[in-house]
């Protein structure tokens, strides 16, 4: 057993003890949209620094715990903050939590983010369903011993974003008459917003919008064949497409501006995972 698949295993005993809740749905909020968790009906909280072993997240804006509950009738478990690779974690740190998800159930993994818009036709606090990554300028989070236990090695990433959800989500905005674009996710380690350069660059690699976080735990949770879907939260155009610099406080007013909107969404495609796909 590689010491990876044990440390995980340590924390899912830890979690074991002291909760009991099997969820469908895994849902990690990103910057500025922590606040969704706390309108679910909750049935119990573990906060982080509670499991032995598990690594924290120290970003502002960034609670740092699971919620387990219900939204209508369907159990879900929400990462409120997740950790970072920029905050000096390794990769197999960063996907621990999605890895442990995966273990204490959840078959779906709904993950989202705040990132910048790369492509000219979106506007800050636009939705942008993620419909592929591109994760090349980040370690993977397969890198080491294969864990066996949870995938294989060579794992496929022709379909990481699924048909199915994809399909779902974009039916249950059109139905709720919220905007939603779509395009391709890149993950670059941050914590430095990009130049302008490399914003250009991302735009001729075929990026729709840029981030620090997200692709990675895709690639984790595709390898334990979870299946995925994302939202990113176009916080801002990213840099060298307006004038105005760049900074963390604006990703997380914008976030706060569509919040109630964001919740609307994701509350009403949530329920919708919790019925058997109909596509
Ligand atoms: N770049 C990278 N990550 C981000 C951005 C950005 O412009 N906005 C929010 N997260």
């Amino acid at each position: 057993m590689t010491k990876a698949y044990e440390r995980l295993l340590e924390c899912y005993r830890c979690f074991q003890e002291k909760i009991d809740f099997k969820p469908k749905v895994a849902l990690i909020l990103g910057s500025g949209l922590g606040d969704y968790a706390d309108s679910i009906q909750i049935e119990a909280t573990l906060d982080y620094h509670d499991i032995e072993g598990f690594p924290v997240s120290t970003v502002s804006g960034h609670k740092g715990r699971f919620v387990f509950g219900y939204v209508k009738d369907v159990p879900v478990v929400i990462m409120q903050g997740r950790v970072h690779y920029y905050e000096g974690y390794s990769m197999e740190d960063v996907v621990l939590p999605t890895r442990l998800m995966k273990m204490m159930g959840a078959e779906i993994l709904f993950l989202t983010n705040a990132a910048g818009g790369v492509n000219f036709d979106f506007h800050a606090g636009d939705f942008m369903m993620i419909t592929d990554q591109i994760a090349s300028f980040v370690p993977s989070p397969l890198i080491g011993p294969n864990i066996d236990e949870l995938g294989e090695r060579f794992c496929d990433m022709s379909e990481i974003y699924d048909r199915d959800l994809c399909q779902l989500l974009r039916q249950t905005a059109r139905e709720l008459e919220i905007p939603l674009q779509e395009g391709t996710y890149i993950q670059l380690t941050g914590p430095n917003f990009e130049s302008p350069h490399e914003v250009r660059m991302c735009r001729i690699l075929g990026a729709d919008a840029v981030g620090m976080s997200t692709a990675c735990e895709a690639v984790a949770a595709n390898h334990m064949g979870m299946k995925i879907c994302g939202i990113s939260c176009i916080s801002n155009l990213a840099c060298g497409m307006t004038d105005q610099p760049l900074s963390h406080e604006e990703v997380k007013e914008t976030a706060d501006r569509v919040a109630p909107l964001f919740k609307k969404l994701i509350t009403e495609a949530v329920v919708r995972m919790g019925e058997p796909l109909s596509f």
